[in-house]
Order: C-alpha cells, then structure tokens, then sequence
C-alpha cells in the first residue's frame, strides 16, 4: 500500500465541496491504491464549520478503505501543513447578472493569504489547482505569493469548459462522446474563452469536416460553451456545483497521469501569443506525475488568433486590476 497523500480543500462545506470531497475519497482523483488524508478548510464562520462537520461526519459513514484521516480547521495554516495537493475551491461564487470581475476584489484577497500559507507550509512537492473565480487571476495571484514554490506548480481549472465543448461537439454531431478528442480550450475561465474547435476530431476525423457548419461552430458553439456557466446559474439559481467538481477531478487525474494531453490554464510562457504572466488556458501534456509541458504547436488561422487576443486581453486588464494588491 502507498503513503497516504494530503490533500487540502478549501470551501469544503460549499457546494463543489460536497460533490468534490466523497470523489477523492473513494479513489477517483488519484486512483484507486492511492490513500488520502483530506485537510478541508473553511472561512471562520460559525454556520460554515457547523456544515463541515457535517460533512466530516458523512465521510465517515461512507467507510472508504482510502480514507485515512480527516482535518477540519478554519486555519489555513493547519489546512495546508504539509499537503502534496491544495485545490483551492473556497471562494464567493457569482450569483445572477454578476461578471467575474466583479468578484475580483473580493476573492483575490483569499489568495494572497492562501498563496503566502501554502508556501510557507505545504508539502516540498506541492501542487496547486485553483477553483474559485475568477480562477486564472485567482490562479496568478496566490502563485505571485510563492517564493519557494515554482509558479509552474500552480494551475488553474478549464477542464469544465473542455469537458462543455466535447459534449456540445458530440450532440451537434450525433455521436458518442467518447468520439470526439482533442478539444482544446484557450485563454480565461470566461465567456471570453476560445474552444478551438480547428483541432477537435471526430471519429479520428477533423470535426469541421464532420459538422461541416463554419458559422455554428465559431457562433453558436462558441458562445454556448462561453456562456454555459451563466446558462446554469440561470436555470439553478446557483453556479454548476457537481459538474465542476468532476472537472476538478478530471484536472487532478490527468496531472497525475503521466502522457495526458488535456487543457489547463498554466502560466503564459508566450505560447500563442498569451501575455507572460497571465494564466492562460492550453493544451499540456503530462509529463511526471504533477508535471507537464506546454504543447505550443497548433496552428491558429485568423479567427482563431482573433479570439485568443481578445481572452488574453481580459486577463491583462484582471492582472492590471489586481496590480496592486499583488505588489505586496
Ligand atoms: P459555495 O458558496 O457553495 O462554497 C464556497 C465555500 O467557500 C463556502 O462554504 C465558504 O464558506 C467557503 N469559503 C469562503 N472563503 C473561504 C476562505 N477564505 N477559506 C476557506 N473557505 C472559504 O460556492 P461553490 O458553488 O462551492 O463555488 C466555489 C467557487 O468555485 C466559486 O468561486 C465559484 O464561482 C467557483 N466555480 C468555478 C468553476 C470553474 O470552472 N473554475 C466552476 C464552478 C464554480
Ligand atoms: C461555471 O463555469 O459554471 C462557473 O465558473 C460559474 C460561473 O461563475 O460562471
């Protein structure tokens, strides 16, 4: 059997965190002969940490053999004490009519303490993923803290609006899912995001082929995945809880499984022509477990450069948003 690993969640007793945290016990983020330790965090409010007991409790009764201890705290330093994983989902999520932006202000400040804890006291080998939005900025912010930690350890998640796309891909051409493949996406965790759809097969053949329909796929499609996160929030009358948490899993899993090829939005090395230092969203391959490399080399045609410019112009003006607060 293997050492256990600790994994640190912060918003534990939130929404995602109650469709994240069983997952990861029972094995699906890190595999099935991976134990666990869970360390879940939440923000120092009396009614949150009630919830999380709860939760706690339930994790119990659910009697995983992976499951090999649980810490509660509202302290962030007790939260990520020596943790190989921190997946940092606690935050404000965004209620109806409101843009990410709007909530910049309030969660980055999260992550600057997050940032500088983690540092300071998570595992050698620690890794980030970021969750709670605006998650690329989000993602910047608490990596621009770390002074022993690589920023490469930090990542933030677009594997929701992968996992949006492969799915509006397989319905608008009727056929499974598992059919469609290499669909990647570009940029922000925002309607702004680019799914490059020029890439994307279907049955091993290019999907634009096989839908044969330009104008839906850099109209509609676009937009659908764009906005699907608002769409949701429209129809719940909460943000998308139990899909992101799958996409976390999925995020961790594939950065765990060396030879992966999946999206993730990663610090901008220039690749596509993202700013540096902007957390962009692009294809990586897995290379070690926790590890990856960019794969810089997919051609863009016009429209496709068009939109990239435009996702990496938004997360410009987040990083100049928060420019100040990040100087420290
Ligand atoms: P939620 O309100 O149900 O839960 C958030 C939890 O975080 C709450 O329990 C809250 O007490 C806790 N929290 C707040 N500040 C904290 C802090 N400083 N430390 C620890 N815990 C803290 O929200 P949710 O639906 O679980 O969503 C969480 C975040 O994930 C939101 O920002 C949401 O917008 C974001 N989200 C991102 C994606 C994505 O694809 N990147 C998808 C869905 C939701
Ligand atoms: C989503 O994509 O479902 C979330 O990021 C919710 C949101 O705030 O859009």
């Amino acid at each position: 059997m293997k050492s256990p690993i600790r994994v640190a969640v912060t918003g534990a007793a939130g929404q995602i965190g109650y469709a994240l945290l069983f997952r990861i016990a029972s094995g699906a983020m890190f595999g099935p002969d991976q134990p666990v330790i869970l360390q879940l965090i939440e923000a120092p409010v009396e009614k949150a940490l009630k919830a999380l007991e709860g939760v706690a409790m339930e994790l119990d009764d659910c009697a995983f053999p992976l499951l090999k201890g649980i810490v509660q705290t509202d302290k962030p330093e007790v939260g990520f004490k020596d943790a190989n994983w921190c997946l940092l989902v606690g935050a404000k999520p965004r209620g109806p009519g409101m843009e990410r932006a709007d909530l910049l202000k309030d969660n980055g400040k999260i992550f600057i303490g997050q940032g500088q804890i983690i540092d300071a006291v998570a595992a050698a080998d620690a890794r980030v993923a970021v969750v709670g939005n605006p998650a690329n900025t989000n993602c910047m912010i608490a990596a621009s803290q770390a002074k022993r930690l690589p920023p490469e350890r930090f990542t933030a998640m677009v594997r929701l609006d992968q996992n949006r796309a492969q799915t509006q891909l397989a319905k608008k051409a009727g056929v499974d899912l598992t059919d469609v493949r290499d669909i990647f996406i570009y940029g922000n965790h925002s309607p702004t995001m680019f799914p490059s759809f020029a890439h994307a097969t279907i049955k091993n053949q290019p999907a634009t082929k096989v839908i044969n329909d330009l104008p839906w796929l850099q109209g509609p499609f676009c937009e659908i995945v764009g906005k699907r996160g608002a769409a949701i929030i429209a129809a719940r009358g909460a943000s998308s809880a139990a899909s992101a948490a799958n996409a976390l899993v999925d995020h961790v899993r594939s950065l765990v499984t060396p030879g992966a090829i999946h999206s993730c939005a990663v610090k901008s090395n220039g690749a596509y022509g993202f700013d540096p230092n902007v957390w962009a969203g692009m294809p990586v391959k897995t290379t070690t477990v926790g590890s990856y490399q960019v794969l810089p080399s997919y051609p863009m045609d016009d429209f496709a450069k068009s939109k990239i410019a435009a996702t990496n112009k938004e997360l410009v003006e987040e990083r100049s948003f928060v420019a100040e607060m990040i100087k420290g």
